[in-house]
């Protein structure tokens, strides 16, 4: 059933904008009938941030922006979801186009800028699926014209603790001006101070949710030290590493595309979303885990960015270019990977090449 899906959406939805491409997708499985996801090998399966995830392959946030379609996501196979980025307040984002494949690179620029329903929106969403159970997290942001940024995020983790198995605040986008200026030290602490207060708070009635924070990959060595010794006093549950990047690679192919305005993702990103991955493993030390995010585009990918430091990873851009056998790919390769190294669960992989890949050279 989903591999007839993909094989008849995939040429239809490369032919169209991209942004209406995503929006089709998002209705196909809305209305798709999908049968429930077969359970997954239980070696795949982990204890990360107190949430029992039956596999690690997770699909980021940007894609179910609106908590639309998370069970129809659990059901192609994902081991945990994270839908959003939801802002308090609905918000258009951008003018488009602000969506762009860049396809001899296998890589995506947007420039959405927090489209969002807003926050009713996606509550009423999450609180209607009740016990339907799986890992579903929400990625919040704040407002575009918010006058109290900070706020924006403490009244979304005040919102949604009951109803999602973790929050990711979301600081590392690009498309909102300022935005990424709430990860130097001083504002940081004052912000994750602020959440983690909030989850305390709530929790009686919400219970414990995990509050994650996800970094961008531009930042300095320099910064991410100052992130991660802040997110460690400041006890957050772990890290996403992490967000699109600014940068442009001098080898991408798609030269004119490339000029556009946004975060990068797919494939180009890998190298340095990978050594960010690693740099920010060697610093936590261990305190808390991290999800691997940029550039997954296969079974080896998927490996490396374990090997690297991820005790999770998630996928969106390599979804546009390999299709959905994407997830089942990187589930084979897992278990034929434990299965060479005569291990049972994915743990022993987990950060095993982190010195080594802080020991290569610069990615370019
Ligand atoms: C179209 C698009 C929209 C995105 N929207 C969000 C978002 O709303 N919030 C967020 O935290 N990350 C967002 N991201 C970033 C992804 O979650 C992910 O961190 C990044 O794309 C790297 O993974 P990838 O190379 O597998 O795409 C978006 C990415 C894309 C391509």
């Amino acid at each position: 059933m989903i591999g007839l899906l993909d094989r008849l959406a995939r040429p239809l939805l490369h032919a169209l904008d991209p942004e209406d491409a995503h929006g089709l997708a998002i209705k196909m499985l809305k209305f798709a009938p999908l049968p429930p996801a077969p359970r997954d090998d239980k070696r795949l399966a982990l204890r990360v941030f107190g949430l029992n995830v039956p596999n690690p392959v997770g699909i980021a946030a940007g894609f179910d922006k609106n908590a639309e379609v998370p069970d129809a996501l659990l059901r192609l196979g994902f081991g945990f979801v994270e839908v959003g980025t939801v802002t308090p307040e609905p918000q258009p984002g951008n003018p488009r186009p602000r969506l762009f494949r860049l396809d001899a690179d296998h890589g995506v620029i947007n420039r959405l800028g927090f489209n969002s329903q807003g926050s009713d929106a996606a509550l009423k969403r999450l609180a209607a699926r009740g016990s339907a159970g799986g890992v579903v997290g929400i990625n919040v942001g704040a407002n575009k014209e918010s006058a109290d940024r900070v706020a924006d995020y403490v009244q979304l983790i005040e919102r949604f603790a009951a109803v999602a198995s973790y929050v990711t605040v979301n600081i590392s986008s690009p498309n909102t001006p300022g935005l990424r200026n709430l990860q130097q030290a001083s504002v940081l602490d004052d912000l994750l101070g602020r959440v983690v207060d909030a989850r305390e708070r709530v929790a009686p009635n919400a219970g414990p949710t995990p509050v994650l924070l996800k970094i961008a990959p531009d930042l300095s060595l320099g910064d991410l030290d100052d992130v991660v010794g802040v997110a460690r006093s400041r006890r957050v549950d772990g890290m996403i590493v992490g967000n699109t990047t600014v940068a442009r690679p001098p080898s991408l192919l798609e030269k004119v595309i490339a000029k556009e305005a946004g975060g990068l993702s797919g494939r180009p990103l890998f190298p340095l979303a990978n050594r960010m991955l690693a740099e920010t493993y060697v610093r936590v030390e261990g305190v808390f885990p991290l999800i691997g995010a940029g550039g997954i585009d296969s079974g080896a990918t998927a490996l490396a960015k374990i090997r690297a430091g991820a005790s999770l990873i998630q996928v969106y851009s390599g979804l546009v270019f390999r299709g959905l056998g994407l997830i089942a790919e990187i589930k084979n390769a897992l278990l034929e990977a434990l299965e060479d190294d005569g291990q049972d669960t994915l743990e022993e992989f987990i950060g095993a090449d982190a010195a080594a890949v802080t020991a290569e050279p610069w990615p370019k």
